[in-house]
C-alpha cells in the first residue's frame, strides 16, 4: 500500500534527468570534483554515477552503482549564500575554529561534518543512511531506496501511519539527544520514507550540545515535526515532547 502511493507520487526519473543535467554539470564538476570523484572510483567507492537524484540548495546528490547495488553521492557546492549558512552552524564549535577564514575549507569541512555527524548518528541506532567515504567536497553514503529508485520526502509522500512515524521520528531525535546532537534542519523536507519507517537525512548541520544554540535548534527541530503531524492528526504537545526527546 505504501509502495504504491510513494511510486505513484515519485517524477519520473528520466524527467528529473534531463531537467537537473545540464544545471549539474555545470556548477558541481570543477576540475578538482573530477578529481576527487575518479579517487573514489578507483577505490572502488563506486563504479559509475548514474544521475542526479536532487540539485538542493547546498549540494547535488547523485545515485551512483556499484556491483553489489548503489551509493548515494552528495556533493557540495561554494556558493556564497551557501557558505554564510554553513558558518552559522560551524561557529562556537571547536571542531572547525581553525579554518572558518577560508571558503574552500569551509566546504571541505563541511561535508566532513556531514560525514561524522552520519557516523555519530548511525552508532547511535539512528535510521540514518551509513556514511561510506568522505574526500574534499563529496560524501558518499548508503542509498536509501527500492529497486534503484530513490525514497522520496515526507513532504512528497506524506504518511500512511502518522502516528506511528512520528513517534519513531521522536525516537530517533531522542537517540540523538542522547548521543549529545541535534539535527538542527529536522523537517518533512529532509525525512525519507521507507514501508518500515522513516530516515532522517541532510545531517550537515547537525550541531553538538556545546553549541550556543544546540537547545533553540531542537525546539526548533521538535517544532517543525509537530506542526507538520499535527496537521496530519497527532495529538502531540510540543513541550511535552521536548521533555520526551530529552529523557525527561
Ligand atoms: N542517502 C540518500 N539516498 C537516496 N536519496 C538521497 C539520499 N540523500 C539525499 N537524497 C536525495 O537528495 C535530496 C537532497 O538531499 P539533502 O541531503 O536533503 O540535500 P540538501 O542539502 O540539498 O537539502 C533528498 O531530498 C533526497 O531526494
Ligand atoms: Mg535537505
Amino acid at each position: 500500500m505504501a509502495m504504491s502511493l510513494s511510486k505513484r507520487k515519485r517524477p519520473h526519473l528520466e524527467d528529473k534527468q534531463v531537467v537537473q543535467k545540464s544545471k549539474t554539470e555545470e556548477e558541481v564538476f570543477d576540475r578538482p570534483t573530477f578529481h576527487a570523484l575518479s579517487k573514489m572510483i578507483e577505490k572502488g567507492t563506486f563504479d559509475t554515477l548514474d544521475y542526479p537524484i536532487c540539485t538542493g540548495k547546498e549540494a547535488n546528490v547523485f545515485r551512483a552503482s556499484t556491483k553489489n547495488g548503489f551509493v548515494a553521492v552528495k556533493i557540495y557546492r561554494t556558493t556564497a549564500p551557501v557558505l554564510k549558512r554553513m558558518h552559522k552552524y560551524m561557529e562556537g564549535d571547536n571542531r572547525f575554529k581553525d579554518i572558518l577564514h577560508n571558503k574552500f575549507e569551509v566546504m571541505r569541512a563541511w561535508a566532513r561534518k556531514e560525514y561524522k555527524n552520519l557516523q555519530v548518528m548511525h552508532d547511535a541506532g539512528c535510521r540514518v543512511p551509513a556514511p561510506i567515504l568522505c574526500d574534499r567536497n563529496i560524501v558518499a553514503m548508503e542509498f536509501l531506496g527500492h529497486e534503484g529508485v530513490p525514497y522520496s520526502t515526507l513532504k512528497e509522500t506524506g504518511s500512511l501511519n502518522p502516528q506511528r512515524d512520528f513517534e519513531l521520528i521522536l525516537e530517533d531525535v531522542a537517540k540523538l539527544y542522547a548521543a549529545e546532537i541535534v539535527h538542527a534542519d529536522l523537517s518533512e523536507f529532509n525525512i525519507l520514507m521507507d514501508d518500515r519507517g522513516p530516515y532522517l537525512i541532510d545531517v550537515g548541520q547537525a550541531v553538538l550540545l556545546s553549541h550556543p544554540q544546540a537547545e533553540d535548534f531542537l525546539r526548533h527541530d521538535v517544532e517543525n515535526l509537530v506542526k507538520y503531524f499535527r496537521h496530519h492528526g497527532v495529538k502531540a504537545d510540543l513541550e511535552e515532547c521536548i521533555k520526551k526527546v530529552k529523557g525527561k
